[in-house]
């Protein structure tokens, strides 16, 4: 019997947002993820699918565009909301439309500084690193059909020293991404 609701994540690489949120709810009450859909075929996340026993899809471009493919894929995996977790890709509009309010993402800064086309994954932390930023953090929002504009659901900050590599920033910022981001999910979807 499935749950009343069932999470599709989009993720185009590694996947450790995925990894956790798949791990947070593998024994919930209520919430499952039902699909990880990536628009990379060597996406290290589809590994990360497969070990949790979660089914996958890839899609190209045209595919996306296309309302028929990527809608018909969430209908028939009974997808209630979709949580975009390192997703490269603007989502369209028609996917706005049919999940209104219902879309999540995060970014690995505190929006809305540091966002926007081209602002994502390390793109982010040397930007915070160039501009010598003494707090980054992350931000998860609602998502529209523009890059990192939608209502803003929860921020967390963690401090930059000034002796921090990139790296360093990044392992902050996903440290903070990995606690918050299933936790917030669920208060969101269960409000
Ligand atoms: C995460 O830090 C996420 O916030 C970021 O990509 C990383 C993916 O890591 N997303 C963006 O930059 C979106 N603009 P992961 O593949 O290990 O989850």
């Amino acid at each position: 019997m499935s749950k009343p609701f069932r999470i599709a994540i989009f993720a185009s690489g590694n996947g450790t947002n995925a990894e956790a949120i798949m791990n947070y709810f593998q024994s919930h009450s209520l919430i499952e993820v039902g699909l990880i859909l990536s628009n990379n075929k060597e996406a290290k996340v589809l590994e990360r699918a497969d070990r949790f026993n979660v089914s996958s899809l890839t899609f190209d471009k045209t595919e996306f565009r296309d309302p028929a493919t990527i809608l018909t894929s969430l209908e028939q995996q009974s997808i209630t909301h979709i949580v975009l977790a390192g997703f490269m890709w603007l989502v369209p509009r028609y996917l706005v439309n049919a999940y209104p309010d219902k879309i999540v993402n995060i970014h690995p800064a505190l929006l809305p500084k540091f966002g926007g086309k081209g602002m994502y994954g390390m793109h982010v932390h040397q930007a915070v690193k160039n501009a010598s930023e003494l707090v980054t953090g992350i931000t998860i929002h609602l998502v529209n059909e523009h890059y990192d504009e939608g209502a803003i659901v929860l921020q967390k900050t963690c401090s930059v020293a000034s002796s921090d590599s990139v790296e360093d920033i990044a392992d902050k910022v996903h440290t903070l991404e990995h606690h918050w981001y299933p936790i917030t999910i669920e208060n969101w979807i269960t409000k």
